[in-house]
């Protein structure tokens, strides 16, 4: 399969250099916006890669082209590549939220498709290692091209509905963006015990792991899953101590941070439910600790 990248960012990176190396793959070409960054990902990957107006004669070539361009620009960009796509092509978008029909814009031939990597790429060079293990969110006619691509990189392919990657992607942002803000909001707390301003990461580092492999664990004991999860959640609403609760919210009513009180017994709510799938005693304890309205 032949494959040209749109967008050399950190995906369009990430993608480029493993496809490059990955089996029955051949990256033919790149492209990025800023001469700067094309300069640069042309020392990253095998590939001519190009910048401007131009369209390079690779992309004519390429059985897939991967647009990893931020989402604002997806539409725009597809509209752009349209009239230079034949029926034989496949266009993949990398984005998390937006369905692939965003690309069905007038003149286009190609199918479409989306190929999203559930993973955090935050190196500016490109992390192709992340992306091995990592889900990939495969949709749209072009959905086996996409499945190709996320097994030629070592990803596991997830089919999931056009209409639901709105909610698959709101998933995404709920468990592993918010996890850095609810580690934000507990470094407040640290700070108010004493701890020192730049301490609280690391403080909070190993039990954060061991709650990941927790839920490692829990994932692979197999049979109920939502249950396993009841089962390897630990702390005060698992044991039903609504005194420790109580206590939590009384220091939390002192601190500057207005935001916090309501952010910890919405997630306490949510967590007796959780508790409820085991243990309704523990839960119903817990839920006497709140206001009415959690
Ligand atoms: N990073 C992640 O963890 C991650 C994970 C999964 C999916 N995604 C998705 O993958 C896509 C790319 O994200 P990214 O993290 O790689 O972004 P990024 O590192 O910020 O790179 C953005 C890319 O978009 C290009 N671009 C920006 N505006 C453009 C425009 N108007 N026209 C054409 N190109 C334009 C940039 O070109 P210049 O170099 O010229 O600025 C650059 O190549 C997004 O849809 C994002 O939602 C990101």
């Amino acid at each position: 399969m032949k494959i040209f990248v749109w967008g050399a960012g950190r995906v369009g990176r990430s993608l480029a250099r493993a496809l490059s190396d990955a089996d029955g793959m051949e990256l033919v070409g790149a492209w990025n916006r800023t001469f700067s960054r094309a300069l640069e990902t042309s020392q990253l990957v095998d590939t001519e890669v190009s910048a401007g107006d131009a369209l390079p004669d690779t992309f004519q070539k390429a059985d897939v082209v991967i647009l990893s361009v931020v989402d604002d620009a997806v539409a725009q960009t597809a509209a752009l590549l349209a009239p230079h796509l034949g029926r034989r092509q496949v266009l993949l978008h990398t984005s998390g939220s937006l369905p692939s029909t965003v690309m069905a814009v007038e003149g286009m031939r190609a199918a479409l498709g989306g190929c999203h990597p559930l993973q955090a790429l935050a190196d500016p060079n490109g992390d192709p290692d992340k992306l091995r293990g990592s889900t990939f969110a495969i949709e749209g006619a072009g959905i086996e091209a996409a499945r190709a691509v996320a097994m030629a990189v070592g990803g596991k392919p997830l089919a999931i509905a056009t209409e639901g990657k709105v909610a698959y992607h709101a998933a995404a942002v709920l468990s592993a963006n918010y996890l850095t803000v609810l580690v934000d909001a507990a470094c407040d707390l640290l700070e108010s015990a004493g701890v020192a301003p730049d301490a609280g990461i690391d403080i909070l580092q190993p039990l954060l792991q061991g709650t990941l492999d927790n839920l490692a664990r829990c994932n692979q004991a197999g049979g109920d899953g939502r249950k396993a999860l009841a089962q390897s959640l630990t702390g005060p609403v698992r044991r039903g101590d609504a005194g420790t609760v109580r206590a939590h919210r009384k220091a939390l009513r002192k601190l500057p941070a207005k935001d916090l009180l309501p952010l910890y017994e919405l997630l306490t709510a949510r967590a007796a439910e959780i508790t409820a799938r085991v243990d309704e005693d523990a839960a119903h304890r817990v839920r006497g600790a709140l206001p009415k309205s959690s």
